[in-house]
């Protein structure tokens, strides 16, 4: 089981919260979220999705480990059996600011059975699941999906609706279809759309990357707040900085070069004393990308970066970037 917390759930309201780190399976371990509270944001965190199916069959996998810094935190379950994501809810009910339900996977695998996306093709399920989990723990619970299915099979205001009659306290929107998956453009004037249906809180998600995203996006969805996933992959101050800007209107500067770099040397320090060098190497290599992405020859130094197997040659290589480029 995941070690008991000392964090006061009652002191999480839920009306405050204005920046949501968007789960990312895969990416968003401890040290991600870690990583988030350490660049000054106390934005709810969400954890990977979980499976209710893998959660009930053995409640103590490595994807459920979290430390008391990380509160507010929501625990996001995946699944489409009623009977298995209570039970998964309850299990986690003690640890949990609130549950987040995905209704916005989009990969093969997991639809297939009937989870993430493929809930919009079944609102009364999804119906079900909010308020019995509701019922069972008593917590607040979200909603996270997609548009529709196919773009001839949008759904979202309907299913919208649906969630908030079964006592969701917000939802996100991330403005794509499922055969989208991440191509195109996330289409904010959806969300727009959307939030003037809803009377509980809607939260934009999709394409929000920098501080400039926030505003436009704020701006044309009158959103209640934003979920950033992908963005926070290379700076790990934008929900903080997201946070100054809708809270207090104050617009903080981006990170120049050198701060990403030593982020970047900081967050792969981080995950290799997590998971040791092997593990921890290999998995810094999806973040390359993001991090130095404003650098001439990105790519190259990206290839050569991915082919590292030890930490102590990337952090010589990333000084050896920053020395070529430090005007940046
Ligand atoms: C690598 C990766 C993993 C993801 N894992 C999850 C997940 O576990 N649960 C979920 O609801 N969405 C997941 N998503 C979707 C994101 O939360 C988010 O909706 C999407 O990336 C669009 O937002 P962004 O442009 O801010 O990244 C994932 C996306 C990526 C790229």
């Amino acid at each position: 089981m995941p070690k008991s917390k000392t964090f006061d759930i009652k002191t999480f309201d839920i009306k405050g919260v204005k920046v949501i780190q968007a789960p990312l399976a895969g990416v968003s371990d401890i040290v991600f979220r870690g990583m988030i509270r350490k660049y000054g944001s106390n934005c709810l965190m969400t954890t990977e999705m979980i499976s209710s199916e893998m959660l009930c069959n053995n409640p103590n996998p490595r994807i459920i480990q979290f430390e008391d810094f990380e509160y507010p935190l929501a625990f996001q379950l995946v699944g489409h059996k009623i009977d298995k994501m209570v039970k998964a809810a309850t299990i986690l009910a003690p640890f949990a600011s609130m549950i987040d339900i995905n209704c916005g996977c989009p990969v093969k695998k997991v639809i297939v059975s009937g989870d993430g996306s493929a809930m919009m093709k079944t609102p009364e399920l999804a119906y079900e699941i909010v308020k019995e989990i509701k019922n069972a723990t008593n917590l607040p619970v979200s909603v996270k999906f997609r548009l529709g299915m196919t773009s001839d099979t949008q759904n979202y205001i309907e299913f919208g609706q649906k969630m908030q009659e079964a006592g969701a306290s917000f939802v996100t929107l991330h403005a794509r279809t499922r055969s989208q998956l991440y191509s195109g453009c996330a289409d904010w004037q959806k969300i727009a759309k959307l939030k003037k249906e809803l009377d509980i809180p809607v939260f934009a998600n999709g394409d929000i990357k920098s501080l400039d995203d926030v505003k436009k996006c704020l701006e044309i969805t009158g959103a209640d707040g934003v979920s950033i996933g992908r963005g926070i992959m290379g700076d790990f101050s934008l929900p903080f900085r997201a946070q100054k800007y809708i809270e207090d209107g104050i617009i903080l500067p981006e990170p120049d070069l050198k701060e990403k770099i030593n982020m970047l040397k900081e967050h792969l320090i981080k995950e290799v004393d997590f998971m040791g060098e092997r593990n921890g190497v290999k998995f810094m290599r999806k973040f390359y990308n993001y991090y130095i992405s404003t650098v001439r020859n990105a790519s190259k130094y990206r290839s050569a970066l991915v082919q590292y197997e030890n930490k102590k040659e990337i952090l010589e290589a990333l000084d050896e970037i920053l020395s070529l480029h430090s005007s940046n």
